[in-house]
């Protein structure tokens, strides 16, 4: 693709989102870095200023996108902004965080990706990069919020690519397994014991605490993952493109084993039996 589109990173201010953008512009291409609160984009604006291309900021909350409407010569949208709160049993889980975390990783993708199409769709080699999480392949305890949300984008990706194929666009989903950003810093090896409250989760809990994890063992650095994803963008293939090697491994897994072998490893991770 040549790079005279311009291309809408979301949540692009820190972690993949800012390596993405920066990596976009390395490449030439004219980057709309969407931010919720733009005082927080210093420092992608300043590690963008001798790049091929440009950043330039679009105050974004994809939780709520008022009027916004991306440019008519969009190429290439990047979802990627995503929320994971706390790690909380079902039976704990205020409805509240369940509407917080789909209206950033499910219906602000939705609405972002349904207004961008007509752009996409007249540049005739248009991409939409939905930013997954391997997550959604493994059914762990405590995760079904951030996990639906994810699994949904999932569905809605699969289906927006054989809808958009006749138009040239590409549709595409990056799970990811493990980044070093501040939503794996504060993931899953440390949080559900803090989090919980309702004490009969609790030996749960702890034992998931205690066990190794793709986060505990630490992530790729956002920059090598995101030259990983921005290769993939470029290239013909399959919907769903694992890139970090958390990813790839565990999407070696999920393709040799099946959905119940996942399941049952779960059981026997938690020391539970499958009633
Ligand atoms: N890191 C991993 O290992 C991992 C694993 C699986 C999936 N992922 C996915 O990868 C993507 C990037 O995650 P990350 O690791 O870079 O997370 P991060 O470090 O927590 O950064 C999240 C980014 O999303 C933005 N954001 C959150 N809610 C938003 C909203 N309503 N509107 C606009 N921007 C919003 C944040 O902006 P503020 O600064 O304003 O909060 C921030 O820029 C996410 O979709 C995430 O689910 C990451």
């Amino acid at each position: 693709m040549d790079n005279k589109g311009k291309a809408l990173v979301t949540g692009a201010n820190r972690g993949l989102g800012k390596a993405l953008a920066l990596e976009l512009a390395a490449r030439g291409f004219s980057v709309l870095a969407g931010v919720r609160d733009p005082s927080s984009a210093g420092s992608l604006l300043e590690a963008a200023r001798d790049l091929a291309g440009s950043v330039d900021i679009v105050r974004l909350d994809v939780a709520g996108l008022g009027d916004y409407v991306p440019p008519s010569d969009l190429c290439i949208l990047i979802n990627n902004a995503g929320y994971r709160g706390p790690y909380l049993p079902v039976e704990e889980a205020p409805l509240d965080e369940w509407r917080r975390t789909f209206e950033t990783n499910f219906f602000g993708v939705v609405e972002l990706t349904r207004r961008a199409i007509p752009a996409l769709r007249a540049a005739g080699n248009g991409i939409v990069c939905n930013i997954g999480s391997m997550g959604s392949y493994m059914p762990m305890p405590f995760y079904s919020i951030y996990r639906s949300s994810k699994v949904a984008l999932s569905a809605f990706t699969e289906g927006l690519r054989i809808e958009l194929a006749p138009f040239g666009v590409r549709v595409i989903e990056i799970p990811i397994g493990g980044v070093d950003t501040d939503m794996l810093r504060t993931s899953i090896a440390h949080r559900p014991p803090d989090a919980i409250e309702y004490p009969l989760y609790r030996p749960m809990a702890e034992h998931q605490a205690a066990m190794p994890t793709a986060a505990g063992a630490g992530g790729v650095a956002p920059e090598v993952a995101a030259r990983l994803v921005i290769d993939n963008l470029f290239q013909p293939g399959p919907l769903r493109r694992a890139c970090d090697p958390n990813a790839v491994a565990g999407m070696a897994y999920v393709d040799s084993s099946t959905e119940e072998a996942r399941a049952q490893a779960m059981f026997e991770r938690f020391d539970v039996r499958s009633v």
